[in-house]
């Protein structure tokens, strides 16, 4: 069997004595590897060049002989306080010009060259000394990038290297002035040497040096990694290179860093102490995140920490109720998971996390949650094994960017739009109708599918309006929303034509001369005798070509187009000019069904997910109950029972499994 099933370890963190212990445990619960030691650099280099390896090498064999693999993480999210002491440059500096000091983690600036020094020397002797032992299997490097203070930092050093990066994007400064527009309340710039890191202004500040800064931020990231897995591959080639990603986190373009590593890994907490309204992510918010990073690689992932039990720091979240862990676990599997590693093994008894609880609690006793673990990895590793490296096959793809998600979070608009919800009142609505979706960027082969979502297009390119066309000119269906073709890549508003520009407006069969946001009140659409709410914003649509589906039912455009469909080639063309709420989103997908086959694998009741992976000829799908009561699925003929007690009555919070 491969390494399926794991725990999130620290081993410094616990007696000696205990590890044997705390190894027999893992493997009777079914643990087959640990990560470990990505938070470990002040025990395995106590001070400059002196360097304690000892007791990781002691680790990592003791769990060998438990048939446990270990994957080492490299330690860069938390400098030492000698590192800090000796080179105090090192710590990032924020929006408002302060520093923020060592005491907690990501304390470090990612492009100082002191700090570089301290890290190529670690990763080095690290690396090297590692590099032989056939029980270290992979590594991940530094952990949860971006994963900073929200500002990242704005030191000196980065404002160098931003610099450094705009020269080599505009090569003169009067390309740049033109780019950025800095004729506004006279911004222009004489030199490269006068430009700075987008740090707290009077007022607002310039769109396009933030977007261009938020880009930069991404590619330093990519570069910090780039430079530890130089080291890493060097040393030890066979080694795999991972990195838990975070879902929808926005400070590294994940399609980028998925370039620099040979599988991406993801970090699941549904009820952290961070979702502090709802207290806990909805089955469709991670189902879409798990998607992400799948499609980041566009190959089946790991999940590289998972909640394993009640979790916060200074204030908790709610407890995972039984069957939570495995159903969550599940679900990440049914959307293209090879392995789930859990965080964490055991409750800390010190530090910021204390309370962000492990499998045991801090007592050691196996508990509940062991329990429920064990019982869950010594039944889904056989089933895990079967699917390894199969992923879902979709007809429909989601185009996710990172520019259009950096450049509506400069300009929201509305205060409560983001381009991820709005991205996700679609993907709810075909998760709804459990129609599998892949996540894709810009520049992938659309012709894979039959349908393509692509929400809040609003920098739009020539090079990308033409992608567009071509694919809809050969065939394909697109969806278009609000606020398409708006800005340029640089951030400027396009003057050439009506909205949508940059061709668009031939693509999709209408012009947009003015447009509303919905402040403090919605708005409903009028769709075949039907009113549905929708929200935010509407685009006042006049149209050239297209053909009207639903018109605006209130305001002074009441009557007007709402959402059109075009015929363009031999392809199809819908535009939505607002967002829909839940049950306009479902009808148009209704729409969009009536249209093509979008490969729904089932009716379910609501909060009851039918995921699929396709294997070597076979299809298995998971329907999966997100909630505390038993639900029943017609289940098609043709699906055959994976595991013998189903019934087609699914028990709370639980998964079955079927084969077709
Ligand atoms: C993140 C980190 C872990 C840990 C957990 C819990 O996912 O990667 O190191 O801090 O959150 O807070
Ligand atoms: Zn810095």
């Amino acid at each position: 069997m491969g390494t399926l099933i794991g725990v999130d370890y620290y081993p410094e963190h616990w007696p000696r004595e205990r590890w044997e212990v705390d190894a027999k445990l893992m493997r009777e619960m079914g643990v087959d590897m640990v990560r470990m030691a990505e938070f470990s650099w002040s025990a395995l280099e106590p001070a400059e060049g002196e360097f304690n390896f000892g007791w990781l090498d002691e680790a990592v064999s003791l769990l060998a002989g438990y048939g446990i693999k270990s994957i080492l993480g490299t330690p860069s999210a938390a400098a030492p306080e000698w590192i800090i002491s000796e080179n105090p440059e090192i710590q990032p500096v924020d929006y408002e010009g302060r520093i923020r000091y060592f005491g907690g983690r990501h304390h470090n600036c990612q492009s100082n060259q002191e700090y570089r020094k301290h890290i190529k020397r670690y990763v080095t002797a690290f690396a090297g000394h590692f590099a032989g032992n056939p029980d270290v299997i992979g590594w991940q490097i530094d952990n949860e990038l971006g994963n900073s203070h929200k500002d990242l930092c704005m030191c000196p050093s980065c404002e160098g290297r931003f610099r450094e990066w705009l020269k080599e994007k505009y090569g003169d400064i009067k390309t740049l002035n033109e780019k950025w527009g800095t004729t506004f309340w006279s911004q222009g710039y004489q030199d490269f040497s006068r430009i700075h890191a987008p740090k707290i202004t009077v007022t607002g500040h310039n769109p396009s040096a933030v977007l261009d800064w938020k880009r930069f931020c991404s590619d330093l990231i990519v570069e910090f990694h780039q430079f530890q897995s130089a080291i890493l591959r060097a040393a030890a080639p066979e080694k795999f290179i991972t990195h838990n990603m975070m879902g929808f986190a926005d400070k590294v373009n994940y399609f980028d860093l998925g370039e620099d590593i040979d599988f991406s890994s993801h970090d699941q907490y549904p009820v952290g102490h961070f979702h502090a309204v709802h207290n806990i992510s909805r089955a469709d918010r991670l189902a879409a995140e798990l998607d992400l990073i799948r499609g980041t690689k566009n190959r089946s992932f790991w999940i590289m920490e998972q909640q394993s039990g009640i979790s916060g720091w200074e204030v908790l979240g709610r407890a995972p109720k039984p069957g939570q862990l495995g159903l969550w676990a599940t679900q990440s599997i049914a959307h293209g998971a090879d392995a789930v590693v859990f965080f964490r093994w055991r409750a800390c008894a010190m530090g910021t996390e204390q309370y962000w609880h492990g499998i045991l609690p801090h007592s050691g006793a196996p508990g509940r949650y062991y329990e429920e673990l064990k019982e869950f990895s010594n039944k889904i590793k056989p089933l895990l094994e079967e699917l390894q490296g199969t992923v879902p096959k979709a007809k429909v793809a989601f185009v996710f960017s990172y520019d259009q998600l950096y450049a509506i979070d400069i300009q929201p608009h509305h205060p409560d739009m983001s381009y991820v919800s709005h991205l996700m009142v679609y993907y709810s609505a075909f998760f709804d109708r459990n129609i599998p979706v892949d996540f894709i960027q810009e520049n992938a082969d659309f012709s894979m599918y039959d349908l393509v979502v692509a929400p809040l297009q609003y920098i739009m390119t020539a090079k990308l309006g033409e992608k567009y066309k071509e694919y809809v000119r050969g065939g394909g269906s697109i969806v278009l929303t609000m606020r398409a073709g708006v800005k340029d890549d640089t951030n400027l508003c396009r003057t050439e034509a009506p909205l949508p520009a940059c061709g668009l407006g031939e693509l999709v069969g209408l012009e947009v001369h003015e447009y509303d946001c919905l402040r403090g009140i919605d708005n409903r659409v009028l769709w075949e005798g039907e009113r549905y709410v929708c929200k935010k914003w509407c685009d006042i649509i006049r149209l050239a070509g297209a053909r009207g589906l639903a018109v605006y039912d209130s305001e002074f455009y009441a009557g007007t187009p709402a959402i059109t469909v075009n015929s363009y080639g031999e392809g199809t063309v819908y535009y939505v000019g607002t967002e829909p709420g839940k049950e306009l989103a479902a009808r148009l997908v209704e729409e969009f069904m009536s249209n093509r086959d979008l490969c729904s694998l089932g009716e379910s009741p609501a909060d009851v997910e039918i995921a699929h992976r396709r294997g070597d000829g076979k299809d298995y799908i998971f329907v999966i109950n997100h909630t505390g009561d038993s639900k029943t699925v017609r289940i098609p003929e043709d699906w055959a029972p994976y595991y013998e007690e189903q019934s087609g009555e699914v028990k709370p919070f639980s998964t079955d499994v079927y084969i077709k």
